[in-house]
C-alpha cells in the first residue's frame, strides 16, 4: 500500500525509475549475450582445436559488450537517482506546503523535533529505498526470468532445478524479511524519539540548569541512543542473516546446477559450449535475488519512514464543521478582492482544539467596527490568542460564524486577507539572519530608507545602530541575543513596515523594565493610530486606548464595554483590573 502510493507519488520520479529498470534489464541481456559468445569461444578453442583467428570475430564482440553492459549499469545507477532526487524534492515540497496548511495549531502540538526527523531524515532514507531496493526489487522479478529463458532454450533438465531453488530462496527471502519491518520501524521510532528529546533538551538548556536537572537529561538521551544503537546492529544482524541465507543457497543452488551439468557431459548427454553456457548463466539466475536480500533492510527503513510521512500528507487541515462551509485543503479560496471596510463580526462561535477535544471557546460573539479599537481582557487561558487564531485563520472555526464586512471570512483567499492584518504575536519569531532580514519578512520588497523608518518607529533602532554591524548584525536563532523587550519591539517594527489597515496585538504577558514598557507604549500608541484593531491586553494603559472592551472568562464573552462603565458595572473586570494594578501593570 505504501509501497504503491510511493511508486506513484511523482509520476516523472516513476518513469525513472522504470528507466533504470529497463537499462538494468538490457544490462543482463548483455550478460546472456556474454555466456553464450564466451562458450562458443571456450568451445572452439579447447574443443574443436581452432586458431585464434577462427575466434577472433568473437572475441570483437565480447568486448564492446562488456563496454555496454559497463554503461547500462551506470546509466541504471544515474537514472535511479535522478528519480530518487526528485521522489525526494517533491516529498519535501509538499511537506512544507502541507505544514503551511496545517498551520501553528498543529505544528504546536507535535515534537518539532520529531517532525524535522520525518522531514530530513524520512525523506532521506528514500534515497537509498529508491536507488538501491526499489531497483533491485524490480529488476529481481525481471532478470531471472530472462535467465531462466535462455537456460530453458539452452538446457530444459537445468530449468527443473532453477524452477524448484528459485522459488524457494525467494519463500526464504519473505520470511527472514518479515521481521526486518518490524525493526525498521523501531529503529525510526527510536530516532525520532531522539530528535525530538534532544530539540527539547536545547530549546529548554536554560531552564534545565536551572533546575540542575542536566544530569538527568544527558543520561535519558545517553539510554535513547544505547537503544536506538542496539536497535541499529538488529538491523545489521538481521541484514546480515539474510545476505547469508541467500548467499548460502544460491550457491548450493549453482553447485547443483554444476553437478548435473558434470554428469551429464561425461554421459555425453548434452554438448560442452550448451553447458558451458548454462554454467556461466546459473549464478547469474540468483544474482539478482542475492542483491536484493543486501537491501532489503532499505526497503523496510524506507516503508518505515514513508509511512511516517504519509501519515503527516494526510492530516486533514483545520478541523471544520459547525455553520462554515467546508473547504477542501484550505489554500484554495474564490474571493482574492481585498476587502474594503474591516468592520469584523464573531457570531457564536465555538472552537476546540485537539480535534475538539480541548474546548477554547463557546459561543463567542463579538464585533469590531471599522476603525475602532477593541480591547480583549481576561485571565489566562481565557481564549484570547484563540480569538487571534481564528482571525489569522491558523485554525477555522467548529461552529458560528465570522464575517468580515459581511463577508464569510471562510470565503475570503486566505493570503489576500492576511496581506490586510498586521499581527502582534504573544510570542513573536525572530528567525536565523540579520535584523534588517527578520524586518524585511513584513515587506520583501522594503527599501533600506523604510526598514530604518520602521525600526525607528518602533524604538528599535536605538539598540540596533549601537551593534557593531548595525542591521546587518545576525540574530542567533529565535532571537537568542535578544532581551524579551527588545523582541517585542521588533514585533512592533514589522507591523509598522507592512502598514495593513487591521491590526492585532497579542500582548505579551512577560514583566518588562520601565525603560522598555514605556518605549513600547509609545511605539504601540502610534502603530494603533488609524487602524482598525483587537488588542489583547495585558496592561491597563492599552485599556485606556480602546473604544471597546470586551471582557473573556472561559471562552465567552461575558462583558462589555468602555472601561468605566465596566467598572461600574463590577464583577469579573473589577477583578481583573484590580490584579492589573496588584501586577505593578
Ligand atoms: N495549540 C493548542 N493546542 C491545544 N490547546 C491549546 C492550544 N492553544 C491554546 N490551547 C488551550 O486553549 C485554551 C485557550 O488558550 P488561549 O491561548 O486562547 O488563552 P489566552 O487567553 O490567550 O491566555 P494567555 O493570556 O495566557 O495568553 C487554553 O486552555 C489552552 O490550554
Ligand atoms: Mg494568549
Amino acid at each position: 500500500m505504501t509501497e504503491k502510493r510511493l511508486l506513484r507519488y511523482n509520476r516523472l520520479a516513476h518513469g525513472l525509475l522504470s528507466l533504470a529498470v529497463v537499462a538494468g534489464f538490457l544490462a543482463a541481456l548483455c550478460v546472456v549475450a556474454q555466456a553464450w559468445l564466451l562458450s562458443v569461444v571456450v568451445n572452439r578453442v579447447f574443443i574443436l582445436r581452432q586458431t585464434l583467428t577462427d575466434v577472433l570475430p568473437f572475441l570483437f564482440v565480447l568486448l564492446p559488450l562488456a563496454v555496454l553492459r559497463a554503461l547500462f549499469v551506470w546509466s541504471g545507477d544515474v537514472l535511479a537517482q535522478r528519480a530518487a532526487s526528485r521522489l525526494k524534492g517533491s516529498l519535501r515540497q509538499d511537506l512544507t506546503h502541507h505544514l503551511f496548511a496545517l498551520g501553528p495549531a498543529y505544528t504546536r502540538g507535535e515534537h518539532s523535533g520529531e517532525l524535522v526527523n520525518a522531514v530530513v531524515e524520512g525523506v532521506e532514507v528514500l534515497d537509498e529505498y529508491f536507488t538501491a531496493y526499489q531497483t533491485a526489487r524490480l529488476l529481481a522479478r525481471l532478470a531471472p526470468l530472462l535467465i531462466f529463458v535462455v537456460v530453458l532454450v539452452l538446457d530444459p533438465l537445468t530449468t527443473l532445478v532453477l524452477l524448484f531453488t528459485g522459488p524457494l530462496l525467494v519463500l526464504l527471502l519473505a520470511l527472514i524479511g518479515s521481521s526486518v519491518k518490524d525493526i525498521a520501524q523501531r529503529r525510526f521510532q527510536e530516532l525520532s524519539w531522539m530528535s525530538a528529546y534532544f530539540l527539547d533538551m536545547l530549546q529548554g538548556l536554560a531552564t534545565l540548569k536551572l533546575f540542575g536537572r542536566s544530569r538527568e537529561k544527558i543520561e535519558t538521551i545517553r539510554a535513547i541512543s544505547t537503544r536506538y544503537g542496539s536497535t541499529t546492529l538488529e538491523v545489521l544482524r538481521t541484514a546480515f542473516q539474510t545476505a547469508l541465507v541467500l548467499e548460502w543457497g544460491s550457491t548450493i543452488a549453482t553447485a547443483l546446477v554444476a553437478v548435473e551439468i558434470g554428469l551429464r557431459l561425461i554421459s555425453g548427454d548434452i554438448v560442452f559450449d550448451r553447458a558451458l553456457a548454462v554454467l556461466i548463466l546459473t549464478p547469474e539466475f540468483f544474482l539478482p535475488l542475492r542483491q536484493l536480500a543486501l537491501k532489503y533492510h532499505a526497503g523496510a527503513a524506507g516503508r518505515a519512514a514513508a509511512e511516517r510521512v504519509f501519515t503527516i500528507l494526510d492530516t486533514a487541515p483545520a478541523p471544520v464543521g459547525g455553520t462554515q462551509p467546508a473547504q477542501g485543503r484550505g489554500y484554495d479560496h474564490p474571493r482574492r478582492a481585498p476587502v474594503t471596510r474591516s468592520d469584523i463580526r464573531f457570531e457564536r462561535v465555538s472552537f476546540a482544539y485537539d480535534n475538539g477535544q480541548r474546548p477554547a471557546l463557546r459561543d463567542f460573539s463579538l464585533h469590531i467596527p471599522h476603525g475602532q479599537k477593541i480591547a480583549l481582557v481576561g485571565a489566562t487561558g481565557a481564549g484570547k490568542t484563540t480569538v487571534a487564531n481564528l482571525l489569522l485563520r491558523f485554525i477555522e472555526p467548529n461552529g458560528g460564524s465570522i464575517t468580515i464586512a459581511g463577508i464569510p471570512l471562510s470565503e475570503i483567499d486566505p493570503a489576500t486577507w492576511r496581506s490586510q492584518v498586521a499581527w502582534v504575536p504573544q510570542r513573536p519569531h525572530l528567525f536565523y539572519g540579520t535584523f534588517a532580514d527578520n524586518l524585511r519578512l513584513a515587506k520583501p520588497q522594503a527599501t533600506q530608507a523604510e526598514v530604518v523608518a520602521a525600526a525607528k518607529a518602533a524604538h528599535a533602532h536605538e539598540f540596533i545602530q549601537h551593534l557593531a554591524r548595525g542591521y546587518d548584525t545576525p540574530i542567533g536563532e529565535q532571537g537568542a541575543r535578544l532581551s524579551g523587550g527588545q523582541q517585542q519591539r521588533l514585533a512592533i517594527a514589522r507591523a509598522f513596515l507592512k502598514d495593513a489597515p487591521f491590526l492585532i496585538l497579542d500582548e505579551a504577558t512577560s514583566h518588562l523594565d520601565a525603560e522598555s514598557e514605556g518605549l513600547i507604549q509609545d511605539a504601540l500608541d502610534r502603530l494603533l493610530r488609524g487602524r482598525t484593531a483587537l488588542i489583547i491586553a495585558h496592561r491597563l494603559k492599552l485599556i485606556y486606548t480602546a473604544d471597546q472592551v470586551v471582557v473573556v472568562q472561559a471562552g465567552h464573552a461575558v462583558q462589555a464595554g468602555t472601561h468605566r462603565s465596566l467598572l461600574e458595572q463590577g464583577g469579573v473586570y473589577q477583578q481583573l483590573v484590580a490584579s492589573y494594578e496588584g501586577g505593578g501593570r
